[in-house]
């Protein structure tokens, strides 16, 4: 009778109890599913004109736009913390921005000449480049426009263009972030052709038309150029799930060598059907919105900012995400180092 009651009770309560593994700090250490290591953060960057200096971007607390000079010593401190790669941006001046964005594949504009400065002061970090023409068009779209429609195809050729100019900088990797169709393909042909075959492509595959841009497109300076307008011709509509798949299988047949699901946390399930479904490096980008929401609370003290932080970041990697994009890299990865010296509070 009583052996056929402990058989029923066999892997449920009071004989199981999930508390056990939870009751020590190492204990909780021993059997963590997913780690957040200073090798999963790219940090992104944004350099403006000039030396000397470092502006600040209201809206999104802690990070500057910085010249080149400011930057090599950041990045420098980056690599020492172990962190493997940045992502560039630019803040390019009014008067160098077109219609036609001629400034984004020219060999001496302010990315190139970042990418070249860096590649020379600190070597041994990765340089993702962005490649996308909102930075410089004075409409502030991705693409060429034509009526106010941002045409495919001739964008495509400009992508191109860029995508060679930065990889003849020193870019490692170049990363599409613009949701041009074909474009993975026409920027792989180019680079091939100009004998960029080591250079690699991490594709902006399913990047929606989110809300929470707002602080970059301030950052980079094209939120005024932009206006009213908006991005939903090109990029993902929020409801949509199933398309990403879609978007993603399509970059890796034109040939991404690792892809990106962005923003971040409210696409937390893209992220694990694109982990579930394809055998790919996978970043996750969290956006300047998403940065900012997380600073604005804890400035005003409802929130404790790292912690958050910390458990969004490793959100990303219970999600499936093999890297993580974020502007709280630096802070992330000085706290990660504190822990790994033996001070375990961050996960007490
Ligand atoms: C533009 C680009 C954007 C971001 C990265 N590249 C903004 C946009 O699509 O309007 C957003 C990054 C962020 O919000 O942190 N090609």
């Amino acid at each position: 009778m009583s052996s056929q009651k402990y058989n029923r009770r066999q892997g449920q309560f009071p004989h199981t109890r999930m508390r056990r593994n939870r009751q020590h700090a190492w204990t909780r250490a021993l059997v963590a599913e997913n780690h957040l290591t200073v090798h999963d953060l790219v940090w992104p960057v944004f350099v403006q004109e000039g030396e000397k200096q470092r502006t600040p971007i209201e809206s999104m607390p802690d990070v500057f736009r910085c010249t080149i000079d400011e930057l090599i010593p950041q990045i420098y401190e980056a690599r020492e913390l172990g962190i493997p790669a940045i992502a560039l941006f630019p803040v390019v001046p009014q008067d160098k921005k077109s219609d036609n964005a001629q400034e984004a594949y020219r060999d001496d504009n302010l990315i190139n000449r970042a990418i070249k400065a860096i590649k020379k002061e600190v070597p041994n970090i990765g340089i993702i480049s962005d490649v996308a023409l909102d930075p410089y068009t004075t409409h502030g779209q991705d693409g060429l426009l034509k009526g106010d429609v941002v045409e495919n195809d001739t964008t495509l050729k400009v992508l191109a263009k860029q995508a060679v100019s930065q990889a003849q900088a020193g870019a490692d990797i170049i990363a599409p972030s613009d949701m041009m169709d074909g474009r993975v393909d026409a920027i792989r042909q180019a680079l091939d052709a100009a004998g960029y075959e080591s250079v690699s492509i991490l594709s902006y595959g399913a990047k929606y038309a989110s809300s929470c841009y707002g602080p970059f497109r301030d950052a980079v300076g094209s939120s005024h150029n932009l206006g009213k307008a908006n991005k939903r011709g090109y990029q993902m509509n929020p409801a949509n799930g199933d398309e990403a798949l879609k978007e993603i299988a399509l970059d890796i047949a034109e040939g991404a060598d690792m892809v990106m699901v962005k923003p971040g946390l409210p696409y937390l399930d893209v992220i694990r059907r694109v982990h579930e479904n394809f055998s790919i490096p996978l970043f996750a980008y969290q956006v300047s919105g998403e940065y900012a929401m997380v600073k604005a609370a804890a400035e005003k003290g409802w929130i404790n900012e790292s912690a958050v932080m910390m458990e969004h970041l490793v959100s990303f990697k219970r999600a499936g995400a093999t890297g993580i994009f974020t502007y709280a890299a630096i802070n992330i990865a000085r706290t990660l180092m504190q822990h790994s010296q033996g001070d375990c509070k961050i996960w007490e």
